[in-house]
């Protein structure tokens, strides 16, 4: 079953009442620390600290897994290195956890680290991005609609510049990730049949220096004349190439126009500065939620497999009103 939930400020509230369930069913429950009111001791395995959504998605899992909420949360962040992060989920069963939390770097590779969490007796929680293995192997995942989020800032795209002949470059997300495939895939199906065309396509990382690094080659390769249009997997990425595209003598928005997805503060601001055309948003605030999973999941309380949180999406004029008021 799959479960939708709000986002921003209706979300806190949403997640307030979540949180409120859950202490009912935890005071009731047993079970291994999730129920009879013990400290519960989680692994949480995080990518790394790639971008300012990563930053904001780790401060918001720390504070969601604290003391205070009846967590000893084991933190790692594996510096985008999928064969770190297998270690130390690996370090997380070796330590006999009682759940393990993971944010997976790629999907692709976890059958054999999650069958192993399965066989020691340890839930596993996905949290942000998801997996190409079996869905038995997790007890329920948490995230944004990565697909969803490319299509609707393809659909932008389709509807500004679609009857124009389009010059396009992408900035990827890091290969292999569940964001970068998604992402692409509801990009390119929403401009499928326009006149845009994508010249070319690389990943930068989802980091702000690859994001520059990468540009810098297309703008090389291209010109400021050769590029009208940039889609950048996020934020971080889409603010690398704005350093670029000044640096080569070009106006970002005006003489290259560019769409990008996250909306953390620095994007938003970039939006609001005319430097960026449109951003669609991937919410970070997934820890409450996240923390709720795994007390339910302890308790033995059934929970939906896959659980979505609500992106909104904003122009220039959208960022100029809601910037002021945003958690991150
Ligand atoms: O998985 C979510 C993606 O990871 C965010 O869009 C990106 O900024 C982050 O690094």
């Amino acid at each position: 079953m799959k479960t939708k939930f709000l986002t921003g400020i209706a979300m806190l509230g949403a997640l307030a009442l979540v949180a409120a369930g859950c202490g009912s069913d935890s005071d009731s429950g047993s079970g291994s620390g999730g129920g009879s009111g013990d400290t519960i001791k989680v692994g949480f395995a995080q990518t790394g600290s790639e971008s300012g959504w990563r930053s904001a998605n780790t401060e918001n899992m720390k504070q969601a897994f604290s003391k205070e909420n009846g967590f000893d949360l084991v933190f790692n962040a594996a510096d985008n290195d999928p064969a770190a992060q297998i270690a130390a989920v690996r370090s997380f069963i070796n330590q006999r956890v009682d759940a393990i939390v993971i944010a997976p770097i790629v999907e692709d590779g976890w059958d054999d680290v999650l069958q192993e969490a399965a066989d020691a007796d340890i839930p596993v929680v996905l949290e942000d991005r998801t997996v190409t293995s079996s869905d038995d192997l997790y007890a329920s995942w948490v995230g944004d609609d990565f697909k969803k989020e490319g299509e609707t800032a393809g659909q932008w795209a389709a509807d500004n510049f679609g009857d124009t002949p389009t010059k396009m470059v992408v900035l990827e997300g890091t290969t292999g990730s569940a964001p970068a495939n998604d992402r692409a895939e509801g990009f390119d199906s929403a401009i499928g049949g326009t006149q845009i065309e994508k010249i070319d396509s690389q990943t930068g990382d989802f980091t702000r220096d690859g994001g520059k690094k990468v540009m810098e080659g297309f703008l090389q390769k291209y010109g400021v004349d050769g590029i009208d249009l940039v889609f950048a997997h996020n934020d971080d990425m889409a603010l690398g190439a704005i350093e670029a595209i000044e640096a080569a003598g070009g106006k970002p928005g005006e003489d290259i126009k560019i769409v990008s997805i996250d909306a953390v503060h620095d994007g938003m601001q970039a939006l609001v500065d005319g430097k960026i055309n449109f951003i669609v948003e991937c919410n970070p605030l997934l820890g409450d939620y996240a923390a709720d999973l795994v007390k339910k999941v302890l308790d033995g309380t059934d929970v939906d497999k896959q659980n979505y949180a609500e992106d909104g999406s904003f122009t220039q004029d959208q960022a100029k009103e809601v910037i002021d008021s945003r958690p991150y």
